[in-house]
């Protein structure tokens, strides 16, 4: 069993951009949070939420390197959190709902990838803790203000590297398996988009809606600091001169392409009524058969999702795990 994953032909695609997707959209009145939102794709999403009307804040592990960021969209608020540190992320979440504010847009774009093993102070493993742990428990207690809204949008960045692993139930922190790196990204990537499934099954009635993305490959962000060259290279991301290389049709993008389907995600009105979804290219994903991996790994980059990252069953028993495991 999966969610829809029905595209709705959007209009959009690979190449658009944030600044496109969001044309005509007001969100004055609105109020969005952008984890990440000082690099990168999250940077982009709120500075465009921003540029749309939107009062932005940006939680930040560094508020200083932050501020300086995000010194050309005024007016954007900075506040302290580590997503490692869930007692930043409880003091972050009780000062926002103390200021009474409703949150209509969550976007979670906080993320790492490929580290070598760490764990935090917990001893989980940091890329499961911060990309989805941190975020699971930052929804939690943002939640009074999402059901406030009357019509929020959570946005999950998860990603295609969804494809590199489930999650494993049975060994979430790499205690009695070997540790790869792309293995623990990729099973923090399918966290995303199965905690968006239940997420969004959970806040249906209060018309709280969840949706992850999967933004596309752009090189030049933060996020590839423990990739050398040469891998980047063998992957055709990046070119013999050390420039990323750009090719929308294998999704290989700029930051304004990458930052459109979190845009497009949290405001667009094509999606109204819908939610769970894992979308990309500026619209919701097909389902596609474990068979089209061949094809993945040949470089191809066909849309697509795989049942294990939208099965219900799987999203509700991370929820019930994440839950134990943030409380
Ligand atoms: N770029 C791609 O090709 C690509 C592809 C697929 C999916 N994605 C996903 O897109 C999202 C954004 O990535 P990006 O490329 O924009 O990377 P990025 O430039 O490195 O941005 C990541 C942001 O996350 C923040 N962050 C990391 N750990 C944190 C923590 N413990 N607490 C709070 N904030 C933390 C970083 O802050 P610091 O600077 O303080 O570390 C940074 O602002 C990620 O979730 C990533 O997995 C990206």
């Amino acid at each position: 069993m999966t969610t829809a994953q029905q595209p709705v032909r959007s209009g959009f695609g690979a190449t658009s951009t944030a600044e496109e997707v969001i044309k005509g959209i007001d969100l004055t009145g609105k109020v969005a949070i952008v984890t990440g939102g000082y690099s990168g794709i999250g940077l982009e999403t709120a500075r465009i939420l921003h540029d749309a009307g939107a009062e932005v804040v940006v939680p930040a592990r560094d508020p200083e390197r932050a501020r300086a960021a995000l010194k050309d969209v005024p007016g954007v608020e900075v506040e302290h959190l580590d997503l490692l540190d869930p007692a930043s992320i409880d003091a972050f979440a009780e000062k926002f709902l103390a200021s009474g504010r409703p949150l209509h847009i969550l976007v979670n774009s906080a993320g790492i990838m490929a580290t070598p093993l760490t764990r935090d102070a917990r001893g989980y493993e940091v890329q499961f803790a911060t990309n989805h742990l941190g975020h699971f428990q930052l929804v939690e207690r943002l939640w009074p203000a999402l059901v406030a809204a009357h019509g929020a949008r959570v946005v999950s960045v998860s990603s295609r590297g969804f494809r590199f692993a489930g999650v494993d139930f049975d060994d979430l922190n790499f205690e009695h398996r070997p540790y790869e790196p792309f293995v623990a990204y990729g099973q923090s990537k399918t966290a995303n988009a199965l905690f968006a499934v239940e997420l969004d099954r959970r806040g249906r009635a209060e018309d709280v809606r969840a949706f992850s993305v999967h933004p596309g490959t752009i090189i030049d962000t933060g996020l590839a600091k423990h990739l050398s060259d040469d891998v980047l290279r063998a992957n055709g991301a990046m070119d013999e001169e050390g420039r990323p290389v750009r090719d929308p049709d294998r999704q290989l993008k700029t930051v304004p392409q990458g930052a459109a389907t979190s845009v497009w995600c949290a405001t667009s009105p094509q999606l109204d009524g819908r939610g769970g979804d894992y979308c990309e290219n500026c619209d919701i994903s097909p389902l596609v058969a474990a068979e089209d991996e061949d094809a993945w790994r040949a470089g191809a980059a066909t849309p697509g999702v795989l049942g294990y990252a939208v099965d219900p069953e799987l999203a509700a028993r991370l929820w019930e795990v994440s839950e134990r495991l943030t409380a």
